[in-house]
Formats: structure tokens, sequence, C-alpha cells
């Protein structure tokens, strides 16, 4: 476990790099995604500014299922090829969107969200899930954003064994 809490800085690339450290710490050693899920989602509400909500969608069959995540009650099935995380599935790449409003079939979980950011999450062969990450800003997440999350979803692919 983390031994204290940090005040996580500004700069994207110190707060990325400091993120990494902290998720791979907290996955050491543990193989389940659920825990590590989680883990991740509050590492995430922690670190990151201007976010309303940061969590998991896992793939089931022909849907996502909503899993571990901070923010609001969020809804807990997203057919593939729906809404950004769907996209993001069925086109298999990073998705961000600077205004969910211009994003056509955004699914709306919390009316404060304005950008959002979705990354596939891979075991090798497939798609498992994706991480999602909305903010109340307009184009709150930019290309620096994108590569640290990625990093982060690097690190959760190598750690969990995936069902
Ligand atoms: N906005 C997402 C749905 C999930 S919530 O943002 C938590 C989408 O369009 O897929």
């Amino acid at each position: 476990m983390l031994e204290e809490t940090r005040d996580y800085p500004e700069d994207k690339a110190h707060l990325y790099s400091l993120l990494q450290k902290d998720l791979m710490a907290l996955v050491e050693g543990v193989r389940e995604p659920v825990p590590n899920l989680a883990n991740a989602s509050a590492l995430l509400w922690q670190g990151l500014q201007n976010i309303n909500w940061a969590g998991f969608y896992l793939v089931d069959g022909d849907r996502l299922v909503l899993g571990p995540f901070q923010g609001k009650p969020a809804c807990i099935y997203i057919p593939a090829g729906k809404g950004v995380c769907g996209t993001a599935v069925a086109e298999d790449r990073t998705l961000r969107v600077d205004d969910v409003h211009e994003f056509p079939g955004h699914i709306a979980c919390d009316s404060a969200s304005r950008s959002e950011i979705v990354i596939p999450i891979r075991d090798g062969k497939r798609i498992v899930g994706v991480l999602d990450v909305d903010s109340p800003l307009p184009a709150r997440f930019d290309s620096l954003d994108q590569e640290g999350l990625e990093g982060l979803v690097r690190i959760l692919e190598r750690a969990c064994v995936w069902q």
C-alpha cells in the first residue's frame, strides 16, 4: 500500500510519472482485476484535477458492464458500438472527446460532463475493458493526459489476470 497521501503536482509529465509509480506499488503482487481497478480509480480521483468521473467498464459479450469507479452512480450496461466507451471498443483506439455534446450517441451519466477520454484495455489478444475519465471542463484532456493515462492502462494490463 501507499504509505501516505501525496500532493500531486500540476505539471502533467511529473504528475503521470508519480501516478504510474504509485499504481505500480498498488498492484504489486495483485492479479485480480477488481481490486486493481478499484485502487486505480481511487488513485485517479485523488491525483487528477477537474474530473467528475474516473473508472472502468468491462467487456461482457457484446456489451460493456460498469466496473470499479469514482464519481456519481453511472449507467450499468453500454451496448457495443454505443457511446464514447462502446465506440472506443468498436474502433479499438483511444477516444478523446473535447465536447461530449458534439459526439453523436454520447451517453450522459453525469450531466456535468463536458469532455471525456476513453482508453481500451487489452489482454494481449482482445479488449477486456476501458478506462473512462470525464471532466466538467471542455477539452480537459490533451495528448499528455492521453499518454499518461495510456501508461497507467499498460500497467493494469500487465498486472492483472483477465478472465
Ligand atoms: N459517457 C460514456 C458513458 C459512461 S459515463 O461517462 C461514466 C459514454 O458515452 O460511453
